[in-house]
């Protein structure tokens, strides 16, 4: 373990570290445009310059450990390097923070107030360049605002390994393009490179203009689209900039979803599905409890269940794979005695989707189906004959399927034919309106939080298990 010296401080650092990663890991902070600790150095962007004594200044994300070096980074020859750089990158930059959704979390705006602070120094036009270079249906390239870092270009390169984009041309005509293939609009994973760009030239259009970045706050969560169970941020509305009378809808829908970096899971990164998850969390929703058909208060639906739970002979329980670890603890401790309970597939792949890959994206299209099946076990949903009950947790069952003059319970937050079928219908709570943890593919346990209060009329799964075992029933 050599040991270097930064600004003074004597660090231990790992052989093979570079002087950024053994600063990084001292807390320390060296600023940096295109160095990713996912991604490889390609030493483009100079803004990570520091002073070693007796050898002058260098690029700090190249610059090998050695033991004894001394490491300044904030010399003034240092100050007036990065002072240099900034003036170089914002030279042809349009600085238009006033409508860029990438201002508040800028690297460059952050560094030149930081490290700069100065009036461009040119008296030359900027070159213009595309400002609405449409890549794909879901990522907008501003070339204005590019500072040719190349993250995004290396991210395709390595990582999803679409190839899908590039830079043509040279000096300031140099371009960030998508390959002539396509291959970026058909990128799983195309979305993280606008976390990537460090300014805001890549930009998502779900998001584009949707909202400032400082009106949001985050919710830890876990992505429900497949068995892999990246952990995510959903971003939603600050209580403080909740709107009062125009557009509420925004203050409980999700605003975007970002990865929030778990090396067990997913490393820094998340599929393009994960960012969709608004399509699947704002479908319609049921919000009121009905038995027959008809609206019900909730004690009256409550009370049909159980009935229905009581004087069944053959029941049978389809269970949700949705559920969360303590949902579906409290399931069979309540009912997993009373009814034949199978594990179901509530989402299957949708048409077009990927199916699985090398990276991240797992066939089983449900977050918590291994902590299902530890608990009710591998057998794929059957109907014993004589069976008279079906209790219907979640979505995915086709009511089709339904034993003659049997009935039928459904406890789901959606719409489907299930729920439209339903003898009684109780509606539950979502994913996004409560705390709880899934146990993906590999056995990682990991936390979700609740973003948004539940809808009136709706109940919590856990509570419903609950009353409809006759617990805490009046
Ligand atoms: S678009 Fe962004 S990530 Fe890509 S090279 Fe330009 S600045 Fe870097
Ligand atoms: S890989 Fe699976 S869990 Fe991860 S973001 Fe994509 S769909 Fe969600
Ligand atoms: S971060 Fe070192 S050269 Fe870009």
């Amino acid at each position: 373990m050599p040991t270097i010296y930064i600004d003074g401080r004597p660090v231990e650092a790992a052989e093979d570290q570079t002087v950024m990663q053994a600063a990084r890991a001292a807390g320390v902070e060296i600023p940096h445009f295109c160095w990713h600790p996912a991604l490889s150095v390609p030493g483009n962007c100079r803004i990570c310059m520091v002073e070693v004594e007796g050898k002058g200044t260098d690029i700090a994300c190249n610059m090998p450990v050695k033991a004894g070096m001394k490491v300044f980074t904030n010399s003034d020859e240092v100050v007036a390097h990065r002072k240099a750089i900034l003036q170089l990158t914002l030279l042809n930059h349009p600085v238009d923070c006033g409508i860029c959704d990438k201002a508040g979390e800028c690297t460059l705006q952050d560094y030149h107030y930081r490290y700069n602070g100065e009036p461009s120094v040119s008296v030359d036009a900027k070159v213009p360049a595309t400002k609405f270079n449409e890549l794909s249906d879901r990522i907008v390239l501003d070339n204005e605002r590019c500072i040719l870092c190349s993250r995004c270009v290396r991210f395709t390169r390595e990582v999803s390994g679409s190839n899908g984009l590039g830079i043509e041309h040279r000096a300031d005509h140099s371009r960030v393009q998508p390959s002539s293939d396509g291959a970026f609009r058909g990128d799983p994973y195309s979305d993280n490179v606008v976390d990537l760009c460090p300014v805001g030239a890549l930009l998502s259009r779900r998001f584009l203009y949707r909202s400032r970045v400082w009106y949001l706050e985050p919710t830890p969560s876990v992505c429900p689209g497949c068995e892999r169970g990246c952990t995510i941020n959903v971003w939603h509305r600050l209580e403080d900039w909740k709107l009062k009378s125009v557009a509420t809808k925004e203050n409980s829908r999700i605003a975007r979803v970002t990865p929030l970096e778990n090396p067990a899971v997913n490393g820094p990164w998340i599929c393009n599905k994960g960012r969709d998850l608004a399509d699947l969390f704002e479908r319609p929703r049921t919000t009121q409890a009905k038995v027959g058909g008809r609206p019900a208060e909730i004690d009256e639906a409550v009370a049909a269940a159980r009935r229905l739970i009581a004087t069944a002979t053959r029941p049978v329980a389809l269970v949700s794979s949705w559920g969360s670890n303590e949902e579906l603890e409290a399931f069979a401790r309540h009912l997993g005695g009373r009814l034949a309970c199978f594990v179901k597939a509530d989402h299957r792949p949708r048409e077009g989707e990927v199916l699985e890959d090398g990276l991240l994206i797992k066939a089983g299209k449900n977050p918590n189906s291994r902590r299902a099946r530890e608990l009710f076990g591998d057998a794929a949903p059957s109907f014993a004959p004589g069976t008279d009950l079906v209790l219907c947790w979640g979505e995915g069952f086709d009511p089709a399927l339904l034993p003659a003059g049997a009935k039928l319970i459904v406890i789901g937050s959606f719409f489907d034919a299930a729920t439209d079928r339903a003898d009684v219908l109780l509606p539950a709570s979502t994913q996004l309106e409560r705390d709880g943890h899934y146990t993906n593919f590999e056995g990682v346990v990991s936390a979700f939080a609740a973003c948004f209060p539940r809808p009136a009329g709706v109940a919590d799964a856990e509570a419903l298990f609950g009353l409809l075992a006759g617990e805490d029933a009046t």
